[in-house]
C-alpha cells in the first residue's frame, strides 16, 4: 500500500443483524432506535464500523433479504427519520454505517415484480428471468425449464400459472432474480446506491455478488462428484449460476458510483461483496485495476480446518493471492454461519478472536461473538428461518436461526434485549444470565474484556493495523502452534497462537529474545517473557510485543 491507510483499512467492522439487537418498541424485534442507544458500547469495543443487514421494507420472507422497496425503511425498524438520526448520530462520534445491498433478488411484492409478473408483454417483463417450461410438459405438468436449484431446497424455478413460465429464484420464491442482462436493472439499482450515498452511508456490503449473471443459454448444471449427500443444492456444480465472468462488469459500475461519491465528498466509501469462492477466483473480484470490490469477503476461516498448519497455510496462501495493492480482510461469523464459539468451543473461540485482530486485513465480527455468545438450538417450534422451515430433514444444519438470537445486554429477563413482559421473536440464550455485556465488562479476564483489549491496541498500533505478516515457524509444535510477525512503523509483535489442549515450551530466540506480552487470550498473563522458552498454556493465544529489530 502507498499512501495514508483508508477508515475501511485500518478499522474493525462490526456486523449488526437488526432484528435481534436491541428492541424499544417492545414488538420483541430490534430497531434502528435500539440501535441508536448502544452507539456508547459499540464505541467501547473500538470498532469503526457497523454494517446493518437489511433494514428495507420487506415481507420478512427471508427477514429482510427480500426487499419491496430500496429506498424507505421497514416499519419494524422505524422511520426513514430514524435512519438519519442514526446515521448523523453514528457520524457525530466517527463512526461509520454500512448498509446491505442486495440487488440480486427483490421481494415478490416489489413493484417490479409486480408489473413483470402481471403479462409477458409488460415493459418490466424482461427485469426478471422468466422461461418458458421445459419441452414434455402439460398445463397439468409444466416442467422447470432445467436443473437448477434453490439455496433454500427444490428447484430454482417457479410457475407462473397466469403467464405460463416460470421465474429464476436461487433462494425462495419469494426472491425472484432480478435480470442484469438488461441494462435497465442495473441502472436502476445504480440509482439505489446513490439514494443512500447521497444520505451519507459510508458503504454497502452487497448480497450474493458472486451470483448477479447466469448463464445466457440456461444450461444444465453438472453433478458435484464431491457431493457429501446432506445438501441437496450442493449435489450440482454452480457453473452456469455463479462466477460468470460477465458479472465482473456489473460490478465495475457499481464500484464507478462509490468512487464518484468518495470523490465528490472526500469520504471514502466502501464496497464490501459477499463471495463463497476458492481464494484464486475471489481474489479476482478486487478487479484487474482494483477497480471492483474494496474488499471481497474472505470467508475461508468459517471452513478451513481448525489446526495450526491449516489456518497457517490458508493465511500465507490468502496473503500470496492477492493482486498488487488489495486489502485483505478475515470474517469468523456472520448470521448465515453457526457461531465460532459453537463451532470451536469458548477457549478456541479466543484464539479465534485473537487471530481475527491480528491478522493483516479488515476484520469483520459478528454481534455478540464479542462476548462468546452460542448458538441457541430452537424447537421447531419456535423455528422461523424459511432455509430451515423449507427444509425439516436438514434443518438443524441448515438453519441458521440458532446464530441469530436476541444480544445478551445484561441479567433481567430477556437479557435487556426487550421489555421482560415482551416476548422476543427468538429465544433468548439459556446462558444470557451469567453471559451478557454488563457482567463481562465487570470481568477483566472475560472474553469481551480480551476483544476490547486486542480492539484498542489493534487500533492503537500501526504494526497491528497496517503492517507486515509475516508467518514464524515454530519449530517444536508445528501440529498445534501458528505462530506470526506483524511489523511496520518501527515495532514489532509476536503473535502465537495455540490450536490445542496441551501446553509447550517454545523456542523463538531466532526471532528476537525477549519481549512483553500485551495481551494473553486468557488475561491473565503479562509481562516480558524470554523467547528462547516461551510458555505457551494450554488454548492460549499470546500478542507479545518485540523490541526493535
Ligand atoms: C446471503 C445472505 O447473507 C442470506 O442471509 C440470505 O438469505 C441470502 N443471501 C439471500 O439474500
Amino acid at each position: 500500500m502507498t499512501g495514508p491507510l483508508a477508515w475501511w483499512q485500518k478499522g474493525i467492522v462490526y456486523q449488526i443483524y437488526p432484528r435481534s439487537f436491541q428492541d424499544t418498541n417492545r414488538d420483541g424485534i430490534g430497531d434502528l432506535p435500539g440501535i441508536q442507544r448502544r452507539l456508547d458500547y459499540l464505541q467501547s469495543l473500538h470498532v469503526e464500523a457497523i454494517w446493518l443487514s437489511p433494514i428495507y421494507p420487506s415481507p420478512m420472507a427471508d427477514f429482510g433479504y427480500d426487499v419491496a422497496d430500496y429506498t424507505g425503511v421497514d416499519p419494524i425498524f422505524g422511520t426513514m427519520e430514524d435512519f438519519d438520526r442514526l446515521l448523523a448520530a453514528c457520524h457525530d462520534r466517527g463512526l461509520k454505517l454500512i448498509l446491505d445491498l442486495v440487488p440480486n433478488h427483490t421481494s415478490d411484492q416489489h413493484p417490479w415484480f409486480l408489473e413483470s409478473r402481471s403479462s409477458r408483454d409488460n415493459p418490466k417483463r424482461d427485469w426478471y428471468i422468466w422461461r418458458d417450461p421445459a419441452p414434455g410438459s402439460t398445463p397439468d405438468n409444466p416442467i422447470p425449464p432445467n436443473n437448477w436449484l434453490s439455496f433454500f431446497g427444490g428447484p430454482a424455478w417457479t410457475y407462473d400459472e397466469a403467464t405460463g413460465q416460470f421465474y429464476l429464484h436461487q433462494f425462495l420464491k419469494e426472491q425472484p432474480e432480478l435480470n442484469y442482462r438488461n441494462p435497465e436493472v442495473l441502472a436502476a439499482m445504480l440509482d439505489v446506491m446513490r439514494f443512500w450515498l447521497a444520505k451519507g452511508v459510508d458503504g454497502f456490503r452487497v448480497d450474493v455478488i458472486w451470483l448477479l449473471m447466469k448463464d445466457p443459454e440456461f444450461r444444465d448444471e453438472p453433478p458435484n462428484p464431491d457431493w457429501d449427500g446432506v445438501d441437496p443444492h450442493d449435489s450440482l456444480r454452480h457453473i452456469y449460476t455463479q462466477n460468470l465472468p460477465e458479472v465482473h462488469d456489473i460490478i465495475r459500475q457499481m464500484r464507478a458510483v462509490m468512487d464518484e461519491f468518495s470523490q465528490a465528498t472526500g469520504r471514502e466509501r466502501v464496497m464490501i461483496g459477499e463471495i463463497y469462492l476458492p481464494i484464486p477466483e475471489l481474489v479476482t473480484y478486487y478487479g484487474k485495476n482494483l477497480d471492483e470490490c474494496h474488499l471481497p469477503f474472505n470467508f475461508h476461516l468459517l471452513d478451513t480446518p481448525w489446526e495450526a498448519q491449516a489456518v497457517r497455510r490458508l493465511a500465507d496462501e490468502y496473503e500470496a493471492a492477492l493482486p498488487p495493492g488489495a486489502w485483505p480482510n478475515w470474517v469468523l461469523g456472520n448470521h448465515d454461519r453457526h457461531r465460532v464459539a459453537s463451532r470451536l468451543g469458548q477457549a478456541q473461540a479466543r484464539v479465534a478472536q485473537m487471530l481475527l485482530l491480528t491478522l493483516r486485513g479488515t476484520p469483520t465480527c459478528y454481534y455478540g461473538d464479542e462476548i462468546g455468545m452460542e448458538d441457541v438450538p430452537i424447537p421447531l417450534k419456535k423455528m422461523q428461518d424459511p432455509r430451515a422451515l423449507n427444509q425439516p430433514e436438514i434443518a438443524h444444519i441448515v438453519g441458521r436461526d440458532p446464530e441469530r438470537t436476541p444480544m445478551q445486554w445484561d441479567d433481567s429477563p430477556n437479557a435487556g434485549f426487550c421489555d421482560p413482559d415482551v416476548e422476543p421473536w427468538l429465544p433468548v440464550a439459556p446462558d444470557y444470565r451469567t453471559r451478557n455485556v454488563q457482567v463481562l465488562s465487570q470481568d477483566p479476564t472475560s472474553m469481551l474484556s480480551l476483544f476490547r483489549a486486542l480492539a484498542r491496541l489493534r487500533q492503537a498500533e500501526p504494526a497491528l493495523h497496517g503492517g507486515r505478516y509475516r508467518a514464524v515457524e515454530a519449530q517444536e509444535h508445528p501440529e498445534s502452534v501458528f505462530a506470526y510477525l506483524r511489523e511496520g512503523e518501527g515495532a514489532r509483535f509476536l503473535v502465537v497462537l495455540n490450536f490445542g489442549g496441551k501446553s509447550h515450551t517454545l523456542n523463538f530466540g531466532s526471532v528476537a529474545s525477549s519481549g512483553r506480552i500485551e495481551v494473553a487470550t486468557d488475561m491473565r498473563h503479562s509481562g516480558a517473557v524470554a523467547l528462547d522458552q516461551l510458555e505457551l498454556q494450554p488454548n492460549q493465544g499470546l500478542l507479545i510485543r518485540l523490541g526493535p529489530a
